[in-house]
């Protein structure tokens, strides 16, 4: 076993990712943070230094955290928060895990400020090796010009009942355009910041590996002239399929592959934030939520795909996809079933623990305050005294299953089946800790109007983070087999600061008999005295 050592250093610095100059919280001095990159059966020890001043917690999405739950890196489930001027050294195996996956804060709202970046595990034997010559890793992220504490506290403002704050750009791999016009006077800005240019050389081919980074940001992929090859859903290997554009939704990772087979020139690579919202004027009875889309923001992001030998200073003339599939694709979903067909083909036993979680963003009575629940519990985390840590330590966690939120299952060797249901007029992207599940449901109704025949039990898509669409539903199942406390929420960072989270605590038992590490026990004491300073 190859052991691969990071540091992450922590700060906050001034960049212009889209050419208006804004305090974003940066690791190694950079945004978007550094990718890390290991092979299959690599060790990652990660040193995270914190002179953020706010206490930070780094997540792993998509890595199962196999033993090592107390690693997985959100804040007040699974550790206390690393205070400002702290290291903690996150130490996991990425066992048989291969693919496309990120990093970022998941401490409170922090990743919408900078904290993310991507995570890849290169596979010796990947069956599409010979397939491409170079690959590149593309993010895709929206981007605010205000910090998040201080958008967050309007969302969360008693009485208010509009939507999310309102994204100001859109990134490719951290760079956007900016019309400085719309900026304050007093703004730092530049309207003519480069755009992103990924350079190839005619008769190659490339492995593309886009991962959506947003806040909130569903978004649709693709270059122009050229067809891409889609070969892996969130570190699955699937069946190859031929698209000419990709819906990514938050959280979301896919490798494409393309090749550079078209005349020597510059093409746009185009990257556009889709609107997922109720149409205007609609009443709408169930989702309170008033209309953000703004008019005055681009949402139609661009970088270049530059040939060698294209011209250096010339703009491209490519048009836009118009095909097909483009024109059939449905925005703010999930690619169709027939285009995630794993190439290792499974399928998945019959639940021994089954949940309803009904979802929804409104308001709560008791506050006034627009938040988000499943099963009208609204997920609070306990920063100083995470669930991970109290069943360690030997409490039962049906102690405190309802008031954070917790389900609990501890049938070994069983399968959960969880149906997410969405009863709001916007789409929420599910994501879960621990472990990839099998997709075998997806559409719209309710209970009651959820036909079980339809279900996908032939080698289902399987993936971690699905689109559960409005007033719709999404039927997942996974294997009861990762003692350990593992969040389940929408990756909408507003949806889920609104509340919008479960924790699914597995196999009791087999986690008590675990040990927390000292280092992780002592990150509590040291969180505890520095918020005691703070007051
Ligand atoms: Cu991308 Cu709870 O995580
Ligand atoms: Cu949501």
């Amino acid at each position: 076993i190859t052991t691969r050592k990071f540091a992450l250093n922590l700060t906050r610095a001034d960049l212009a990712p889209d050419g208006y100059t804004r305090s974003v919280w940066t690791s190694n001095g950079q945004y978007p943070g550094p990718i890390l990159q290991v092979n299959k059966g690599d060790r990652i020890i990660l040193n995270v230094t914190n002179n953020l001043v706010d206490p930070t917690a780094i997540h792993w999405h998509g890595i199962f955290q196999i033993s090592t739950n107390w690693y997985d890196g959100v804040a007040g489930q699974t550790q206390c928060p690393i205070p400002n001027g702290y290291s903690f050294v996150y130490n996991f195996s990425t066992g048989d895990q291969t693919g496309t996956y990120w990093w970022h804060s998941h401490y409170l709202s922090q990743y919408i400020d900078g904290l993310r970046g991507p995570l890849i595990i290169h596979d010796p034997d990947d069956p599409y090796l010979k397939d491409y010559d170079y690959e590149y890793v593309i993010t895709l992220s929206d981007w605010y010009h205000s910090p998040s504490s201080v958008l967050l506290p309007l969302r969360l403002a008693p009485g208010y009942r509009g939507r999310n704050p309102i994204v100001d750009s859109g990134l490719i791999s951290g760079r956007g355009q900016y019309n400085c016009s719309a900026a304050p006077s007093d703004a730092e800005c530049n309207s003519d910041s480069p755009q992103p240019i990924y350079k190839v050389v005619k008769g190659k081919k490339y492995r593309l590996r886009v991962i959506n980074t947003s806040a909130q940001s569903y978004f649709w992929f693709s270059i122009d002239s050229h067809q891409m090859t889609l070969i892996e859903v969130e570190g699955i290997n699937i069946q190859s399929n031929k698209i000419s554009k990709l819906p990514v939704h938050v959280g979301q990772r896919y490798s494409v592959i393309i090749s550079a087979d078209q005349e020597v020139d510059n093409y746009y690579i185009r990257a556009t934030i889709l609107p997922c919202e109720p149409p205007p004027n609609t009443t709408d009875t169930i989702d309170t939520e008033t209309i953000n889309y703004n008019s005055s923001v681009n949402y139609n992001v661009t970088g270049i795909l530059r040939y060698d030998g294209a011209s250096e200073s010339s703009l491209p003339t490519s048009q836009e996809w118009n095909d097909e599939f483009a024109t059939n694709l449905a925005s703010c979903r999930d690619l169709n079933d027939s285009y995630l067909i794993p190439l290792t083909s499974s399928t998945p036993p019959n639940a021994t623990d089954t949940f309803v979680f009904n979802v929804t963003v409104r308001p709560d009575n008791t506050d006034n305050i627009t938040k988000g629940f499943i099963n009208n519990s609204s997920f609070v985390p306990d920063l100083s005294s995470p669930s991970l840590n109290q069943i360690l330590s030997g409490e039962d966690p049906s102690a405190f299953a309802t008031s954070l939120n917790s389900y609990i299952y501890d049938t070994e060797d069983g399968c959960v089946q969880i149906t997410v249901i969405n009863t709001n007029r916007v789409d929420h992207p599910f994501h879960l800790h621990g472990h990839v599940f099998w997709l075998i449901g997806n559409g719209t109704g309710i209970l009651g109007e959820i036909d079980e025949t339809t279900f996908n039990l032939e080698n289902p898509p399987v993936r971690d983070t699905i689109v559960v669409q409005p007033q719709g539903y999404s039927v997942i199942r996974y294997k009861i087999n990762n003692p350990g406390v593992w969040a389940f929420h929408c990756h909408i960072e507003w949806h889920l600061d609104m509340g919008m989270s479960a924790q699914l605590i597995e196999l009791r038992k087999e986690f008590q008999n675990l040990t927390l590490p000292e280092d992780a026990k002592a990150l509590c004491t040291e969180y505890q005295n520095s918020e005691k300073r703070s007051v």
